[in-house]
């Protein structure tokens, strides 16, 4: 695992958590990422991982439908993580897969991969290392409660469901088959998974900070989350 803090710029901001959960297509990746620039914190995708891992069930044939399958080889792909803002990277067992995890048969793949409860054993596991004292701005689903329950910083982002569609379509700009429709559907499909598995489903922690993004612009939203951190901690 790899992960180069930038240099914090105070010690508050040195164990600084940031915990930005919030499903499919919020803006939490855009917004994370330009949080932890502008705080020089390190950024994390836990998304990501759970698409790697996913693209390694994939790439070797394992019924991602069998949770007991996918649970019998959960601790096999090697991943190693990379926190800088400016350019997050991802490889399993070597590879480069930063482009394939974002593919539309990893897309379709990874709620019921994150599903099963063992994946989450490990990855959580691995999340907290990265995570280890702080200076980092962690994105995910269950951020909040589960990986990072005592971060003092907790933002749940949301959006109406055709913006988020809208957003993610405009992101897949390069797949002649992505209509928003299409988008919205699939996303939709992610969501209800997401939120009704048993295993830490994606939710909103009783003390994180709901901001509905829908009609904000991206600076807005970033503002908006500075100005809740420096309210929570000082830091800013
Ligand atoms: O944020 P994303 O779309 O890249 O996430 C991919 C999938 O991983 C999504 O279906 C939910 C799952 N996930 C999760 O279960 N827990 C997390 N902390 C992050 C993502």
């Amino acid at each position: 695992m790899t992960s180069a803090p930038p240099p914090a710029d105070s010690s508050a901001a040195a164990n600084l958590v940031i915990a930005m959960d919030g499903p499919s297509g919020a803006g939490k990746s855009s917004v994370s990422r330009a949080v932890a620039t502008q705080l020089r914190l390190r950024y994390l995708d836990t998304g990501a991982m759970y698409r790697a891992v996913t693209w390694w069930m994939l790439e070797h044939g394992i019924d991602i439908h069998d949770p007991a399958a996918v649970a019998a080889v959960a601790d096999r792909p090697r991943l190693a993580v990379g926190t800088d803002p400016a350019g997050p990277t991802i490889h399993v067992d070597g590879h480069d897969v930063a482009t394939p995890i974002r593919s539309r048969a990893v897309s379709a793949a990874v709620s019921p991969v994150a599903a099963v409860p063992t994946v989450r054993t490990i990855l959580v596991a691995m999340q907290q290392e990265i995570i280890g004292t702080g200076g980092i701005v962690v994105e995910g689903r269950d951020i909040g409660t589960v990986v990072a329950p005592h971060a003092p910083v907790k933002v749940f982002l949301t959006a109406n469901p055709t913006i988020r569609a809208q957003r993610r379509t405009e992101e897949l700009r390069h797949d002649p088959d992505a209509t928003v429709a299409l988008t919205e559907a699939e996303l939709a499909r992610r969501d209800a998974i997401d939120s009704s598995r048993e295993a830490s489903p994606l939710a909103r922690a009783a003390d994180a900070t709901e901001l509905d993004t829908t009609l904000l612009r991206l600076d807005e939203v970033v503002q908006a989350v500075l100005a809740l951190v420096k309210d929570r901690v000082g830091v800013g």
